[in-house]
């Protein structure tokens, strides 16, 4: 147990995310968390941070002793995962946000962590500001959990509502969700649905104990939706959202995708808009539960970085 330690941070980025989670520790000296050292990957650029935080050196932060938690926001999946496993090996607890290296890599880290006894934590991986993971993983533990139905990408969600609510075209839409910060680097991981795809594999996971292989799960993006379909499904009171769904069947296994759906306007789902998500959860003994709030964001994403950080102290790590 380290519980004298105060939590003091190795970053790894500083994106959206990453200078996010700067700004949101200057407001919460609270939680007596410090970030030592950032990683970045370009020196040049001009950043809201005193330059001696930044190094290029990744063992800078990986081999130094004082640091006890890294914090990986990099969002490139091969060097995420490099940064994790490295880090949990060298002692060090971690929090992530990088969804398609959590769906590529979940069953190796998962195992890492309990080889190496430190916690790996990624409640900003999926729906941002919505604390869906530990919901899903500790509430419905021993529910019967029959299906789940969510919007878990920001940018898509937030391109529709602007095309078929405030009539922008498609690539006005992207822009201003890039512009915003909710796309990734690559929008076509939004736009296509990879993003969702990756965020439903591990939630999947934490919802109903099943390891899906990446490349298994049924998707589709909103690339073909125009701006017509809007009106198709407007007469008949539906709105057009990227839904991802999954259903446990009567045999015990369970049926899951992420596709482009109608979806009628008393459905809780209708409400969700713009950069939001939501999920509704229906089990046997709670019934039905809708969860709602910001998916994309900075200070939405940093939130969720900050409850893990919070959730490591209640775990009696770190000082309180
Ligand atoms: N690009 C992602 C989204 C960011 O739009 O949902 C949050 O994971």
């Amino acid at each position: 147990m380290d519980a004298h330690k105060s939590l003091t941070i190795g970053l790894f980025g500083f994106g959206v995310v990453g200078e996010g989670l700067y700004k949101v520790l200057q407001q919460t000296p609270s939680l007596k968390a410090s970030i030592k050292k950032v990683c970045i990957k370009n020196p040049g650029k001009k950043r809201n941070a005193p330059d001696a935080l930044f190094t290029t050196d990744k063992d800078e932060l990986l081999n130094d002793p004082e640091i006890n938690v890294i914090v990986e926001v990099i969002n490139e999946s091969e060097p995420a995962f490099e940064i994790v496993s490295t880090a949990l090996k060298n002692g060090k607890d971690v929090v992530s946000a990088s969804k398609k290296m959590i769906a590529e890599h979940l069953p190796e880290l998962l195992g890492l962590q309990k080889t190496t006894d430190r916690s790996f934590l990624y409640e900003a991986a999926a729906c941002a500001s919505i604390p869906v993971i530990r919901n899903l993983e500790e509430y419905y533990d021993n529910d019967l959990l029959h299906s789940i139905k969510a919007i878990v990408n920001g940018s898509t969600n937030f391109i529709l509502t602007k095309m078929f609510e405030d009539k922008l075209d498609f690539q006005q839409a992207l822009l201003l969700a890039q512009q915003l910060g909710f796309a990734e680097s690559d929008p076509t991981l939004d736009v296509e649905g990879f993003d969702a795809a990756n965020k439903w594999n591990f939630l999947l996971t934490h919802a109903y104990g099943i390891v899906i292989p990446p490349d298994a799960l049924v998707f589709n993006g909103i690339q073909n939706i125009q701006a017509g379909d809007a009106i198709v499904a407007a007469e008949k009171h539906n709105d057009i959202k990227l839904v991802a769904q999954a259903k446990k069947l009567e045999n015990g296994k369970v049926a899951a995708f992420v596709l482009p759906q109608f979806i009628k306007h008393d459905d809780h789902l209708a409400f969700v808009k713009n950069e939001y998500n939501g999920v509704v959860i229906e089990s046997g003994f709670s019934d039905k539960q809708f969860f709602y709030g910001k998916g994309a964001g900075s200070f939405p994403t940093a939130s969720a970085v900050l409850s893990d950080l919070s959730a490591l102290r209640y775990q009696y790590k770190y000082e309180y």
